[in-house]
């Protein structure tokens, strides 16, 4: 039974991990070893051993695989000092710290099993999860990267509150309850004047800036939204949108970043990534451009049939609402992709509409269907 260590399991994506894997019988096939950053000695959620300290390299070194949802500064901390002392297990990383190092594999086997395999025989054994818009994104549309349709593609983001973390979420929240006292009693009031409303609203948005209230996004969330995610690379994009191009040619193989595949020539990806006041899900509107005119009902036939959590949504505005949202998505494994339509510019521009649980695909999964992977 292989040893498998876990940490971070205590936080929002390593809650979401535990729950898929117990859910998904992965306990029944594995030794987990809890670490801790910071209760080393504690209870375990599993078992009765006490956990063990996320810092003890030898402990680390006892593990055939690590599993880390910590973060990338532990990852920073410890993983290049266990490479050094010789540890040759498999580690599994959902922090962006190691995802683009040319010996590291982004994780999303309903798309890229060829490439983990072949990086499997040449040795590989670091394994890190894609950025959650990336991997959303591609579990939605990857039958046309897959099919070589793709000359570029377009992405404008609708980021929700979560991909900032667990604070952030109760920031959002509130700060929509904060605006909702504020004008309650108008609100009860039919007759009141919405322009009163607007007017107070807005003077207690403005009132939130630079406060406690607004500590964690830098900016009001509730009722507005944040056209920048991730830091300032200084060039005029983001973080978030670099890694729009970056993460997913290297899943791909494309490009110069690819391991144990021939890498072939990156596709430009490039667009806008927004922050609203959604809790869990992103979503994204996307424009591509084809290499060539294939019908729509060619389109749709791909997208729906290329994996098993893809379901495509009729373009029609009833499918639309009940299937297409945040709402609906939250907490499921579901890809919906819909409004998949050829846009006026031409037959060869496609546009299309997706929604995906960032915590789920965009996170957890991943992770542990690697895992499973590596020890079957
Ligand atoms: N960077 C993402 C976001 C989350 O802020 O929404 C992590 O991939």
């Amino acid at each position: 039974t292989p040893r498998v260590g876990l940490i971070g399991w205590r936080g929002m994506v390593g809650s979401v991990l535990m729950d898929r894997m117990t859910d998904s019988g992965d306990f029944d096939l594995i030794e987990p070893v809890f670490f801790s950053t910071s209760n080393a000695g504690g209870k375990a959620p599993r078992g009765d051993a006490p956990l063990a300290d996320a810092y003890d390299l030898d402990t680390l070194k006892s593990c055939d695989a690590i599993l880390t949802c910590q973060g990338g500064d532990y990852t920073k901390k410890v993983f290049a000092d266990l490479r050094a002392q010789g540890w040759d297990g498999h580690w599994i990383d959902a922090a962006s710290t190691l995802r683009m190092e040319k010996d590291a594999l982004i994780v999303l086997d309903p798309v890229n099993r060829p490439q983990i395999d072949s990086a499997l025989a040449a040795g590989n054994r670091n394994w890190i999860g894609g950025n959650c818009t990336v991997s959303c994104m591609m579990m939605g549309v990857g039958a046309l990267f897959k099919a070589g349709l793709v000359e570029w593609m377009t992405t404008q983001t609708y980021q929700a509150a979560s991909g900032g973390g667990a604070q952030h979420m109760r920031e959002l929240l509130t700060q929509y309850g904060t605006l909702n006292a504020e004008v309650r009693d108008l609100l009860d009031d039919p007759k009141s004047a919405i322009l009163e409303i607007d007017r107070k609203v807005l003077a207690r948005q403005r009132a939130m800036l630079d406060s406690d209230e607004s500590a964690q996004f830098g900016a009001v969330l509730g009722g507005s939204l944040i056209p920048w995610i991730d830091q300032d690379l200084g060039n005029g994009v983001s973080r978030e949108e670099w890694k729009g191009m970056a993460e997913t040619n290297k899943i791909l193989g494309l490009g110069e970043d690819a391991i144990g595949v021939p890498g072939g020539e990156a596709i430009p990806i490039d667009g806008f990534c927004v922050r609203i006041g959604a809790m869990r899900c992103h979503s994204q509107a996307l424009t591509f451009k084809l290499t060539r005119d294939v019908p729509l009902d060619e389109i749709e036939g791909m997208i729906a049939s290329d994996n098993d959590w893809v379901k495509l949504v009729p373009n029609e505005k009833q499918a639309t609402m009940e299937a297409l949202t945040p709402v609906a998505v939250t907490g499921t494994l579901t890809i919906p992709v819909g409004r998949v339509r050829k846009l006026a510019m031409g037959p060869e521009y496609l546009g299309a509409f997706t929604v995906g649980d960032q915590l789920l695909w965009g996170a957890a999964e991943p992770l542990r269907r690697i895992l499973r992977i590596l020890i079957e």
